[in-house]
């Protein structure tokens, strides 16, 4: 009997999914959820022939020293800003991730958080909670942002910012995106949606959505200057990465007044948020939760085991370019 190819899961997945993985490679999964540091990753990875990791793995040049073993890494994330390609690449790792199967969860996702900043819902919640609704209520407290009739900006216009942007027409709002390359013609109508340049995007929106990949050229593309030219009242979202954001800018701007709210899901140094973003309360803050359905985390993982597997050359993609 011929051996059989061994792949590490560093993040515990669905039982089942693994299950079908095991059906053609022999595996090494992490039961619980913890960071591996880059000496373990290092060893984990010499010691396969695949592995299937999350963002908190960072894969670079100095983690494959010496690997003469590994083919594959499939990241479970449509982002890979965790990988250095270049390395895998010279060092003849094929890279995969999980693009389109979470796309409209994700842009759901944007929109829950445009909503609960704009309308200051966590800020709310936790004020009832609190126990502090007693007697009557201002008639002018709790103000929030309205989206209806609004300018919706968008910067990133793959295909989570085309989704974020078919879901503004419910809200009869105006959209406006930036992109480095313009969308063809049918797509932006199908998404209702303006091309123009950085600076007018930022000035035009009331409501800001970033969805562009991390790279060295968009880190901290919203500073201080970015803020300072968006709209006094205006709200920012990002569900992308969260080194997009000069985040000490985006604290004083808000603290300052200048933006009225933010919602955010990702934060540049994960797993911590920037101390002053956790006091203020027209922030809203959730836990890279921007795939998180149910249906979609499983196709994510389904995808994953079948880009490890046809890597290897295996599985029913086998033969076929993983993605
Ligand atoms: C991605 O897929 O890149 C998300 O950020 C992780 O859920």
């Amino acid at each position: 009997m011929s051996k059989r190819f061994k792949v590490w899961v560093s993040r515990p997945l669905f039982a089942d999914v693994l299950a079908r993985l095991e059906q053609y490679v022999d595996i090494d999964a992490e039961a619980v959820e913890r960071v591996h540091d880059a000496q373990e990753l290092k060893q984990r990875l010499a010691a396969v022939d695949g592995a299937i990791i999350g963002l908190a793995d960072r894969v670079d040049a100095a983690t494959l020293v010496g690997n003469d073993r590994l083919r594959v890494i499939s990241n479970l994330a449509v982002g890979y800003n965790n990988l250095d390609i270049e390395a895998l690449t010279l060092a003849g790792v094929l890279a995969c991730n999980t693009p389109e199967v979470l796309n409209e969860t994700t842009a759901d996702y944007a929109w829950a958080l445009l909503l609960a900043a704009a309308r200051r819902v966590g800020a709310a919640e936790r004020w009832l909670r609190a126990g502090r609704w007693r007697g009557a209520m201002r008639f002018d407290d709790w103000l929030g942002v309205d989206l209806h009739g609004r300018t919706l900006g968008i910067l990133g216009m793959g295909r989570i910012g085309q989704a974020v942007a078919r879901r503004a027409s419910g809200f009869d709002m105006r959209v406006l995106y930036h992109n480095r390359s313009r969308l063809p013609a049918p797509v932006e109508s199908v998404c209702a949606a303006r091309w123009v340049d950085k600076a007018e995007l930022l000035r035009e929106s009331d409501h800001l959505v970033l969805v562009l990949p991390y790279t060295s050229e968009s880190h901290h593309i919203i500073g201080a200057a970015e803020l300072a030219l968006m709209k006094r009242g205006s709200v920012l979202v990002n569900i992308a990465r969260g080194g997009l954001v000069d985040e000490a800018a985006l604290a004083a701007s808000l603290r300052e007044g200048h933006l009225a709210a933010a919602g955010l899901d990702v934060y540049e140094d994960e797993p911590l948020v920037y101390p002053e973003l956790l006091g203020l309360e027209q922030v809203v803050l959730s836990p890279h939760l921007g795939s998180a359905s149910a249906d979609t985390r499983r196709n994510m993982a389904e995808l994953a085991v079948d880009n490890v597997l046809a890597g290897l050359g295996l599985g029913p993609k086998a033969g076929r370019p993983p993605a």
